[in-house]
């Protein structure tokens, strides 16, 4: 089965994208083969813990604060998967708010007796069309960690069709991550193992440039252009923060101690995860055995103390009202 673990924090999943993507289907925009993996409810949501401790807002501060309750207001999520977003951010708004998760596949919406009736969730591709009846309704469109469902080549496709979906003057908000690195908290330690998995995705990056990751190849310029794509899809107000994930997290404690290890964890599993899929594909040079020993190896690398950093990618823009 092929696919593709673009980025870290964005694994494509779900037992229905198994059984709509082949073993040599690309993603639109790309030629890359991509190896589908299941996504991990529980380290989505962890995931999301650590990403909002690192960047310190749910919504960017740049997007107003929500009506009076009782005015009509409606953010969607797109990608939502556990709908984690939405459920954190629900209890900030009025409950005549309504928000609605989106997602390829329905495999991690929350079971429905699970959340407050102002929350839905929908099956749909970000890649296509929305249904008319959902055009031009949303104050607020959120995204985040999709990197590896969009090749740079298909990104902009993808903004341009969420813009679809804001009404003149909603905001658009992309969360994403770039920039792994690998250190050591205690002199001596080995990071070769976390080293060889980050190493290993390598193929898959070269080919797909995404909005992540893969945008580091776009230049010298860290953001990769990423302001100028969503200005030329019409968005204005355009802005990026850029949070290192070691900006709340040392080795201090206090609040978020813990918090680094945890985190460099949760990114390893999906690191782990992405080459698991690869597991008997021909040529990928993957066992089970050699799968086996690298995670055991980046198992007693972490617990001796290497750590990773991801920049966290915060993008906001707005549709302008005429
Ligand atoms: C890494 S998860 C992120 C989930 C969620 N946004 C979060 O931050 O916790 C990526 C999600 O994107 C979904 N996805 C992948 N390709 C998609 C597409 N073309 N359209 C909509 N959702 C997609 C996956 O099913 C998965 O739930």
């Amino acid at each position: 089965m092929a696919t593709i673990p673009t980025l870290p924090l964005t694994r494509p999943s779900t037992a229905e994208s198994k059984s709509t993507m082949t073993g040599t289907d690309a993603q639109p925009g790309s030629s890359v083969a991509y190896p589908v993996i299941d996504e991990l409810p529980d380290r989505l949501n962890e995931q999301h813990h650590i990403t909002t401790a690192t960047l310190g807002f749910l919504l960017h501060p740049h997007i107003p604060p929500p009506p009076p309750p009782g005015t009509p207001y409606k953010i969607a999520d797109i990608g939502t998967g556990t709908g984690i977003f939405l459920l954190s951010l629900a209890p900030t708004l009025p409950p005549s708010t309504h928000l609605i998760g989106f997602d390829i596949t329905p495999s991690s919406f929350p079971p429905l007796a699970s959340h407050p009736p102002n929350i839905t969730f929908t099956t749909h591709d970000m890649l296509t069309p929305f249904p008319p009846s959902h055009l031009s309704t949303f104050d607020v469109v959120t995204a985040r960690f999709l990197s590896s469902a969009t090749p740079r080549a298909a990104w902009e496709q993808t903004i341009r069709n969420l813009v679809t979906l804001l009404k003149p003057g909603g905001w658009l908000q992309w969360i994403d991550s770039c920039n792994f690195q690998v250190y050591c908290a205690v002199p001596g330690t080995s990071r070769a193992a976390c080293r060889e998995v980050y190493k290993e995705l390598e193929p898959f990056r070269a080919e797909g440039a995404v909005v992540g990751l893969m945008m580091r190849d776009a230049g010298a310029d860290a953001s990769g252009g990423r302001e100028e794509v969503w200005r030329g899809c019409g968005l204005v107000e355009v802005h990026e923060d850029v949070f290192s994930t070691d900006r709340l997290v040392g080795d201090q404690g206090g609040e978020w101690a813990g918090l680094r290890e945890k985190g460099t964890r949760n990114v390893m599993e999906c690191f782990l995860g992405c080459l698991e899929g690869l597991v008997g594909v021909e040529g990928s040079g993957w066992t089970r055995e050699r799968w086996e020993g690298v995670k055991a190896k980046v198992e007693d690398e972490v617990r001796a103390g290497v750590y990773h950093t991801l920049d966290q990618v915060c993008l906001v823009g707005r549709k302008p009202v005429d």
